[in-house]
């Protein structure tokens, strides 16, 4: 298998690194296809588009025609990818819509169901990333419905069909893991193999190994901004805090939700229902993409292999995890700005 090229920051260009187990899983998939929709979603950075990079060819190695949409991509030619065989096909389907473009995901779904209507017995493959954020959660769940149809109810006779869609928005799981129509995948940080791979092939001074890993918890995109910002913690921790807008998270918290807050940046399983007011307070943290919920590290789950049972220095917990170490820094950060260090408030 070839592993795909990935544009990191700063110009550099990286080989696709590790993860051994999702290719794995890839290569199941290819062999009988997914039902119904899968959704894969994990922290921010974490890799999924990496991995639908490389998915990508693992499917056109098995023969599948594959069909890849990324409504948020800044460039155009990366809005829409697809097996070169289609071209002509994808061509007409994108002059039948008035600005294609605007509607990428709609033009997604349309090339598919042309491939399997007019080809003999195709393997198809749509590939659709970060589309949540891109539709709204609202219309979240009659696309994962549409791409369900499109799967149970061909337009014509295919011999397999695979449909991944990916997320980093929080609610998915509450959104979509209550229908039938999808079942939910997670994928996590990089394993401290394949992240001491990935920061090998960083060119120039770097700190310490151990420090990135402590820093980012295997987040192949904050080792990048790492990289970019001279390995500054603190003013990437600051940018955080600035973006996700965390000072007036914690000015709208009652004092118990901070007390509560503050306990979950040495232990995030304080938030498994020690206390009956952690639900809004978990609702927050899930939204703004700060934690996420483990569940349980049964393999079915897990695209590639799940995080350790509990790392409390990465802020791993056995049901919540932070989504990296900086993102909760940033919350500590922010607590401390507004209620001083280590005061109750
Ligand atoms: N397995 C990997 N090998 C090499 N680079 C990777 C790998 N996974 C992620 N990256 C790089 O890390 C950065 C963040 O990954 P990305 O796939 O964009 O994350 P996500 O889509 O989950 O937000 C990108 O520059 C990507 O190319
Ligand atoms: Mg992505």
């Amino acid at each position: 298998m070839r592993r795909v090229r990935l544009k990191f920051v700063g110009g550099l260009e990286i080989e696709f690194v590790d993860r051994d187990k999702a290719i794995e899983q890839i290569n199941e998939i290819a062999e009988r296809g997914t039902y119904p929709v899968y959704v894969v979603y994990g922290p921010e950075g974490c890799g999924k588009t990496a991995l639908f990079k490389q998915a990508r060819e693992i499917l056109e190695e098995h023969n599948y025609n594959v069909i890849y949409a990324n409504p948020l991509a800044e460039d155009r030619e990366e809005l829409l990818d697809y097996t070169p065989a289609i071209r002509d096909l994808v061509r007409e389907v994108l002059r039948s819509f008035p600005d294609p473009y605007s509607r990428i995901i709609d033009a997604a779904i349309n090339i598919a169901s042309q491939v399997v209507k007019r080809m003999r017995k195709p393997r198809v493959a749509v590939l659709m990333d970060d589309v949540f954020q891109a539709v709204g959660l609202d219309n979240a769940e009659k696309y994962v419905k549409t791409l369900l149809n499109l799967i149970e109810h061909p337009p014509g006779d295919y011999e397999n069909i695979v449909v991944i869609v990916s997320s980093s928005e929080g609610i998915t799981r509450k959104r979509i893991g209550r229908h039938s129509w999808a079942t939910l995948r997670i994928l996590w940080n990089m394993s401290r193999k394949g992240f001491r791979e990935l920061y090998d092939k960083l060119p120039g001074t770097k700190p310490r190994f151990r420090d990135a890993w402590r820093a980012t918890g295997g987040n192949p995109r904050y080792l990048g901004l790492l990289y970019r910002a001279n390995w500054d913690t603190e003013s990437l921790v600051k940018d955080i805090v600035e973006s996700k807008d965390l000072e007036e998270l914690v000015k709208g918290l009652n004092p118990l939700e901070t007390r509560i807050l503050q306990e979950s940046l040495e232990d995030p399983d304080t938030l498994f229902e020690k206390y009956p007011e952690t639900k809004t307070l978990i609702d927050k943290l899930v939204e703004r993409n700060l934690v996420i919920r483990l569940w349980d590290r049964n393999e079915w789950l897990w695209i590639d292999t799940p995080p350790p049972e509990k790392d409390p220095g990465l802020g791993i917990g056995r049901h919540y995890a932070w989504q990296t170490p900086l993102h909760r820094e940033a919350v500590r950060k922010a607590l401390e700005t507004l209620h001083g260090q280590g005061t109750s408030p």
